[in-house]
């Protein structure tokens, strides 16, 4: 291995709200030491060998990030003239193609859409007076990523390690309305407590989101295992032989997944088709158990499960529909006191409304957005005395 492998840099792993002290656990388990939970996300020093076991190891990071440089930004004139000065040719190489993502708040520059462009701007100018020739715009499939983290003036200009945002696992290949993102549900996982060896239940499974992100928990297969690519094999410093060691030590600790341990069912036929084109993705097909219906249908007891569940709900509810949405939760309520004994749930719940619905007190809230929406998830312990 080549010494600069070891050297450490500073890097900023993004996750969503108030998912920081869990994504710090997770580092912890892939072995990373030191670091700081912030605001959406951790800062933490990075080996070559440590980036490539996040990106492809960590379930809840939405994206990683190697902070390139900070600087006061009050002006388009400013981001254009810091960045220009930046050595863009030490990263983009002749022929590469680049994206830029910006996130502005509370600062001069009021729209992350203008910022982005007056930062492409200074990259392929300072590129074109490099190599004589302008390096092009790749929206979809670019070789390098750049971000820009604009926020009070202060603006940050980082590259991505990870290949755009790292939710996206590869498998799903059908959504239904509403799917939950796959590092949300992999919080919620966590979140639950559940120890990989109780049985899983999601009655409200549509896509299959929460138990495909449990099958490969189960598994030990790593997040970016059915990825194409990470993202950090177009960067310079890209090192094929840490990649591969790191890979094969991580795709070892991969084991079957037991039969009767996942359980999912929705009343919807197209989710659960849906569902299976995205098990068939996985080695998982054949050891998830799968059914179409109502939960009320269902007949138990399912007895000390873990129940992991995302159910319906309402944005812009049309009249009725509000009503509709009650009673579904207080039937779960039931479903779950009558049908659960001795288990735990961890609901995904929309308002305070609802939650009401439910009868039992949580033993614990996590709150966070999903969709646009802030919900919280909501952890019950299930008394087998009712
Ligand atoms: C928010 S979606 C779940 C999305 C899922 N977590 C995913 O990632 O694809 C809610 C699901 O509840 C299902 N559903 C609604 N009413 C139901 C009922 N009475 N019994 C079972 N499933 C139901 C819907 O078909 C829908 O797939």
């Amino acid at each position: 291995m080549n010494t600069s492998a070891l050297k450490q840099h500073p890097f900023f792993i993004s996750c969503p709200r108030n998912l920081e002290p869990l994504l710090l656990a997770e580092l912890r388990e892939l072995g990373i030491e030191g670091g700081n939970a912030e605001y959406l996300g951790v800062t933490v020093p990075l080996s070559q060998e440590d980036v490539y076991r996040v990106v492809y190891g960590s379930r809840l990071a939405s994206r990683v990030l190697r902070p390139l440089g900070s600087f006061e930004c009050y002006s388009s004139e400013e981001l254009y003239s810091n960045a220009y000065a930046f050595n863009w040719s030490q990263l983009i190489q002749f022929g590469q193609t680049f994206k830029i993502t910006a996130t502005v708040s509370d600062s001069g520059i009021t729209h992350s859409h203008y910022a982005a462009l007056k930062l492409k701007d200074a990259i392929v100018d300072s590129l074109r007076d490099q190599y004589g020739e302008r390096p092009n715009v790749d929206r979809d499939d670019p070789d390098i990523r750049i971000d820009l983290f604009l926020r009070r003036d202060q603006a940050t200009i980082s590259l991505y390690y990870s290949n755009g945002v790292l939710h996206r696992r590869g498998y799903r290949k059908q959504a239904v309305e509403a799917p939950i993102k796959e590092n949300l549900a992999a919080a919620l996982l966590r979140f639950s407590g559940w120890d990989k060896k109780q049985k899983l239940y999601d009655f409200f499974c549509g896509s299959g989101t929460l138990l495909l992100e449990a099958a490969m928990m189960a598994t030990n297969t790593p997040a970016g295992f059915f990825r194409d690519v990470q993202g950090f094999e177009t960067l310079p410093d890209f090192d094929a032989e840490v990649w591969e060691k790191v890979k094969s030590e991580m795709d070892s600790q991969i084991v079957p997944l037991p039969q009767d341990l996942i359980f999912g069912s929705d009343i919807d036929a197209k989710s659960i088709a849906a569902f299976r084109t995205n098990l068939l993705e996985t080695p998982f097909a054949d050891s998830i158990h799968l059914e179409r219906s109502d939960f009320n249908q269902l007949k138990g007891p399912f007895e000390d499960a873990v129940v992991v569940t995302n159910p319906p709900y309402g944005v812009r509810l049309e009249q009725g529909e509000d009503a509709i949405l009650h009673k579904l939760y207080e039937s779960f309520g039931r479903f779950l006191k009558t049908q659960c004994p001795g288990g735990k749930a961890c609901m995904v719940i929309p308002d305070e409304g609802l939650e009401k619905e439910i009868w039992f007190k949580p033993a614990k809230r996590l709150f966070f957005d999903n969709g646009g929406l802030e919900v919280h998830a909501s952890l019950y312990t299930i008394r087998k005395d009712g």
